[in-house]
């Protein structure tokens, strides 16, 4: 907690240290907002050519809208970024991780854009196969796929399945042997790494429930024994390190621990594996404190730092893959709310906060309750020349945790009925979303060249009572 430095009547002592006193709250901080974001003349935000106001009237709020230019120019970005780091190498394709948002115009749009497509539950495999997705180009995850998930996966003719686990080497050879095919599979090993981030979404350190540990020695008897079963075909080895992290030190670590086994296989076991998987992870700028790297400068630092490993074990660069889902979808997307309720809070002595409610909430964003997010938000359907105000956005759940923007500056005349705007909320907002008391899931639009599409309803109350039939 701290005073604003132009003395007490600037704002309150709510903001936090890292949350700079606006030059001007209308400003649209760059690097927050989807490519096609801008202030239209009067002062309204537009995406892509529409008004947030349009928006509102048309679809209602809350709405999660999608700037389709935005999300398919960064799924390209990644594809030829990683496409050209290892060009003079054995390449490296991107699969776009789908668990950070899917459905079928989105799974269409990474088709067209020449990605492939990872999938971690049969409900993901469905939607991507209900669009027509290329199966070959899809990669099944998951660290407890059921008989069904792994027939429908095999019987679909998936690319790839990344087997998790030790048990589930036999369950896919066993499968493929009924479906009398051959099952290609990938290996998911867990390095050690300790990714710089919230310990929810770190996944490659030892305690934790993914992965073949390399200490452990599970890694290479996997691969041995996916080398026995009759019908799998070891395609490579996986590293999934964690989400939302920002420097290749992690990158480095769990690569050289990778080509490591690499090397041991082929030392070993006489066998090169000449493919390798390392995830996804790239983080993404949520508020001012987060300073991503371009695709290229990602690409380019873990190319070389792959490439040098491979040359001190005396191995081939492998042929390499990345899974990014928050670096593509999260920018694209804002959440559009509409306030209503606003409370100033007193917290003793001069200090106080201004809660500023709006339509949705943990239900349609709970990344801040579940992670301790930060997000920020913009006040979207006019500009203001009111004093900047921290506020904290709120929901509208039974719950005080039900919190969207821990702290934000807003103008101070933010009334019932504005527009305010979440930016970069197309990751891991709407797949987490619930129907947390009753709330139907908010749509998801997309707009492209002054066009409003819905690429998912909203949810109707309807919707709800249909399930409940006991
Ligand atoms: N590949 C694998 C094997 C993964 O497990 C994940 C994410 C990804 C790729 C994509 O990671 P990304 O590039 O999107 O960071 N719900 C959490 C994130 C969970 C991530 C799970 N796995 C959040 O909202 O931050």
């Amino acid at each position: 907690m701290r005073a604003h430095e132009a003395g007490a009547l600037h704002g309150n002592d709510a903001a936090p240290t890292w949350l700079p006193y606006p030059a001007d709250v209308n400003t649209l901080i760059d690097g927050l907002w989807s490519r096609g974001t801008a202030r239209a003349a009067d002062g309204a935000v537009e995406v892509a050519g529409v008004d947030v106001r349009r928006i509102a009237e048309e679809v209602g709020t809350p709405a999660f809208v999608l700037d389709e230019d935005d999300f398919r120019h960064r799924a390209r970005a990644f594809r030829d970024a990683f496409g050209e780091a290892f060009r003079d190498h054995a390449g490296a394709d991107v699969y776009y991780a789908g668990k950070a948002f899917l459905c079928g115009a989105v799974a269409r749009w990474v088709e067209e854009d020449g990605l492939g497509l990872d999938v971690c539950t049969g409900g993901e495999l469905a939607v991507a196969l209900r669009a027509g997705f290329p199966a070959e180009r899809i990669a099944l995850h998951g660290n407890n796929k059921s008989d069904a998930e792994i027939r429908r996966a095999l019987e679909a003719g998936v690319g790839r399945i990344v087997i998790d686990s030790l048990g589930e080497i036999d369950r896919v050879d066993a499968i493929a042997q009924q479906l009398d095919l051959r099952a290609s599979v990938m290996l998911r090993v867990t390095t050690g790494v300790e990714a710089h981030t919230h310990e929810f979404i770190a996944t490659a350190h030892e305690d934790q429930k993914f992965g073949l540990s390399l200490t452990a020695g599970d890694a290479f008897e996997a691969v041995r024994r996916t080398l026995s079963a009759s019908r799998l075909d070891l395609v490579g080895l996986h590293s999934h390190i964690g989400s939302q992290i920002f420097d290749t030190g992690g990158f480095e670590v769990a690569a050289r621990r990778i080509l490591r086994l690499v090397a041991q296989v082929r030392d070993e076991l006489g066998y090169t594996i000449d493919q390798l998987d390392l995830g996804g992870g790239f983080g993404v700028m949520y508020n001012t404190q987060h300073t991503p790297q371009t695709p290229e400068v990602l690409a380019a630092g873990i190319a070389e730092i792959v490439v040098r490993q491979s040359r001190e074990l005396e191995l081939e660069v492998p042929h390499l893959s990345f899974e990014p889902g928050r670096a593509i979808a999260g920018p694209s997307t804002q959440t559009l709310y509409t306030v209503g309720t606003i409370k100033d809070v007193r917290l003793g002595g001069p200090h106080h906060r201004l809660y500023v409610s709006v339509d949705g909430g943990m239900s349609d964003n709970v990344r801040t309750a579940l992670y301790d997010a930060d997000y920020s938000c913009l006040l979207s359907g006019r500009v203001s020349e009111a004093a900047p105000e921290v506020v904290r956005v709120v929901g509208k759940h039974c719950e005080s945790g039900d919190i969207v923007v821990k702290d934000e500056y807003l103008p101070g005349d933010v009334r019932p009925g504005d527009l305010v705007s979440v930016p970069v909320t197309g990751a891991y907002c709407y797949s987490l979303a619930s129907n947390y008391n009753h709330v139907p899931r908010p749509p998801v639009v997309a707009v492209k060249d002054g066009e409003i599409r819905t690429l998912i309803r909203r949810e109707t109350e309807e919707d709800l009572l249909g399930l409940d039939v006991g």
